[in-house]
């Protein structure tokens, strides 16, 4: 048994993954190194991005966490966002990195980026790993960028399927068969 079965194709192997985070890793250590940023890891689907991240640059910067909810456990948004977690972290004066594993929409990091800029924060970037451009509902658009996707439903690395795949160290597709279709 192999979750690897699942899959119908893999889109961003996890070599592909590997050197990419490395990447952006010293892109924003470059641009950040005055700073002590505060990356704000949304959860969950960024805690395998985040936890490569942080480790490939090499800065001072801290870390928290935040969890909101826009999906409920299908495979469309409804665009409401609702904060299952919120930061322990004050933001006001601080230089915010958003850490995202996609952007589809642009809904729930539309309303984050308003929350941190409202909660005075001094700066507010987003990193994602993944953009799919194509479903994009409003303007916004990521500083720091990984890959553009197709307008695929994608798991891995982070993203699931009612909370499975999140564990895979790639990006793909699962077979129809394992939607029961
Ligand atoms: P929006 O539409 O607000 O959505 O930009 C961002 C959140 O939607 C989830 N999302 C996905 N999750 N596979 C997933 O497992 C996907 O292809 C996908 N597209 C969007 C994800 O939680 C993201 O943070
Ligand atoms: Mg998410």
């Amino acid at each position: 048994m192999s979750l690897m079965n699942d899959m119908e194709k893999i889109l961003i192997s996890r070599e592909e993954i590997q050197e990419k985070v490395k990447e952006l890793a010293g892109t924003l250590s470059e641009d950040y190194k005055e700073e002590f940023p505060l990356l704000v890891c949304v959860l969950k689907g960024a805690m395998p991005f985040m936890s490569d991240l942080v480790k490939e640059m090499d800065i001072h910067l801290e870390m928290d966490f935040m969890d909101v909810s826009t999906y409920h456990g299908g495979t469309s948004s409804t665009g409401e966002v609702k904060i299952e977690k919120d930061l322990n972290t004050s933001v006001e004066g601080r230089d915010i990195l958003i850490v995202e594993d996609i952007i589809d929409s642009g809904l729930t990091l539309g309303y984050l980026v308003d929350l941190l800029k409202y909660r005075k924060a001094k700066s507010v970037k987003i990193v994602t790993l993944l953009d799919k451009p194509t479903g994009r509902k409003n303007g916004l658009s990521a500083d720091y960028s990984g890959f553009v996707i197709p307008h695929e439903f994608v798991v891995g690395y982070g993203l699931d399927y009612e909370e499975k795949y999140r564990n895979l160290p790639y990006v793909g597709v699962l077979k129809p068969s394992v939607y029961g279709g």
